[in-house]
């Protein structure tokens, strides 16, 4: 009886080894510390590879929101009624994209006011406040190069309306 319970217990352990050999060699191409390259076809497609330069945009084409404004054409009218919805929309989003720079008040003292070589202007000033409502939406849209970013990719058109219907409460 002791001898074949000897006998089975023999034959486990050597299965028991040859699954632990086995399971070892798999774990060594799971975690890449020997490396295979797999094939991957989506590899080969023309798809956009990481980092790359996103094509560009084609002439005349127009955003799915319809045009944002016209080149050439001076600054476009303020399509959005300054209600309520409008202004609360608006405000969340300056606190969201402005007032980093530009403080939560527009004051022009926002966290990262200090550090920046070129100061945010002050949305309150008459200078600001004289701008009518396009020119605010287009400085929203291509930033001031060197000064302000552009912040078409960041707000749609509806939400730069908001935004410029909020910076004019902000007198
Ligand atoms: C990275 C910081 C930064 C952010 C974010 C930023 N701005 Fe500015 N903004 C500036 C700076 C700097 C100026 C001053 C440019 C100058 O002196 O000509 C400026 C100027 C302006 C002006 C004045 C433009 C003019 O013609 O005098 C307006 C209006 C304005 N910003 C609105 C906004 C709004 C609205 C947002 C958010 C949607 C925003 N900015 C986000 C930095 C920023």
């Amino acid at each position: 009886m002791s001898t074949s319970w000897n006998v089975i217990l023999k034959r486990l352990g050597v299965v028991f080894a040859v699954v632990l050999v086995l399971f070892g060699i798999t774990m060594l191409f799971t975690y890449d510390v020997i490396k295979i390259q797999w094939v991957s076809f989506m590899g080969l497609s023309p798809a956009m590879q990481q980092m790359e330069h996103p094509l560009p945009v084609a002439t005349e084409s127009i955003p799915i929101e319809g045009p944002a404004f016209i080149p050439n054409e001076g600054a476009p009218k303020n399509p959005v009624l300054a209600d309520q919805a409008s202004l609360a929309r608006g405000a969340e989003l300056f606190q969201v994209n402005c007032s980093v720079c530009h403080g939560l008040g527009g004051k022009g003292d926002g966290t990262v006011a200090s550090f920046l070589h070129n100061k945010p202007a002050d949305l309150t000033s008459p200078a600001v406040q004289f701008l009518s409502d396009g020119a605010i939406f287009l400085t929203i849209t291509n930033g001031i190069p060197g000064f302000m970013p552009a912040l078409n990719e960041n707000l749609t058109v509806r939400e730069r309306w908001d935004v410029v219907n909020f910076v004019r409460t902000l007198k």
